[in-house]
């Protein structure tokens, strides 16, 4: 089984603490004994902080996603280093380079590719391209909401939604200043477009998620973690 996982920097890279970063790489590296395995990594505040600067002196918004995805590939390095030889040792910077990067059977991690996107939107990509049997998005929260939960207390988790649905509710969260939606919505239009199954989950466990992957990769249609996005509702 192939697993196209998009790690949000938020939850690997936070605090850079190295103990999270092995912990990641523990959790990938049993993972991998049974699935093949691609890693998006985000850049998490460390790219908040450096966009939120280079937007302060001048910078337009294509360059702060240049230095987005900069950072991206720095914590993408940081998880190779802490895989060790269990990691493909390069970086790729195409989705073509990463079809041929699998083909080293090792664990293969990477970052941003192009402005105007997140590295969800890459997962997504990525997913559909290699014809991955499942795509995660890891994230600090636990699922789809109608809402923003940290600004709404009345938003309410979905355990399954369709592509249309998550269109919906990305777009509309979007709209509001300051709220963070749980899937940026080049993603979403890729997920609805390929017609691909998603699962949105808490990744900030590192055995949990492994767990999950493993259990969801055998039985999808459990629903015990997240939100599944799927058109066969
Ligand atoms: P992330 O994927 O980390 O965004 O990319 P995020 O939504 O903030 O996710 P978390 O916090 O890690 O979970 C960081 C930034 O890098 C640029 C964008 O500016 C994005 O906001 N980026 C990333 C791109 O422009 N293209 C890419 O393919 C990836």
């Amino acid at each position: 089984m192939l697993i196209v996982l998009s790690l949000g920097g938020s939850i690997l890279a936070k605090d850079l603490n190295p103990d999270r970063f092995l912990k990641y790489s523990e959790a990938l590296r049993k993972l991998s004994e049974k699935h093949k395995l691609l890693v998006v990594t985000g850049g998490g505040e460390a790219a908040r902080n450096y966009i939120a600067t280079a937007r302060a002196v001048g910078a337009d918004e294509v360059t702060c996603d240049f230095i987005g995805i900069d950072i991206t590939r720095l914590n993408a390095r940081l998880l190779i280093s802490a895989l060790g030889t269990a990691a493909h040792p390069e970086i790729p910077a195409s989705y073509l380079e990463a079809a041929k990067a699998l083909t080293s059977g090792k664990i293969v991690v990477m970052g941003g590719i192009t402005p105007g996107q997140t590295t969800d939107a890459v997962s997504a990509i990525l997913a559909e391209f290699l014809r991955a049997d499942l795509l995660t998005i890891a994230t600090s929260i636990d699922g789809v909401y109608s809402a923003d939960p940290n600004s709404d207390p009345d938003a309410v988790k979905y355990d399954i939604i369709s592509p249309e649905e998550l269109i919906n509710i990305v777009m509309s969260i979007e709209m509001k200043a300051g709220s963070k939606s749980p899937v940026d919505p080049v993603a979403a239009k890729i997920i609805e477009r390929c017609k691909l199954d998603a699962l949105v989950m808490d990744g900030r466990d590192p055995a949990l998620l492994e767990k999950v992957l493993d259990e969801k990769t055998a039985e999808k249609s459990a629903i015990s973690a997240g939100t599944w996005i799927t058109s066969r509702k």
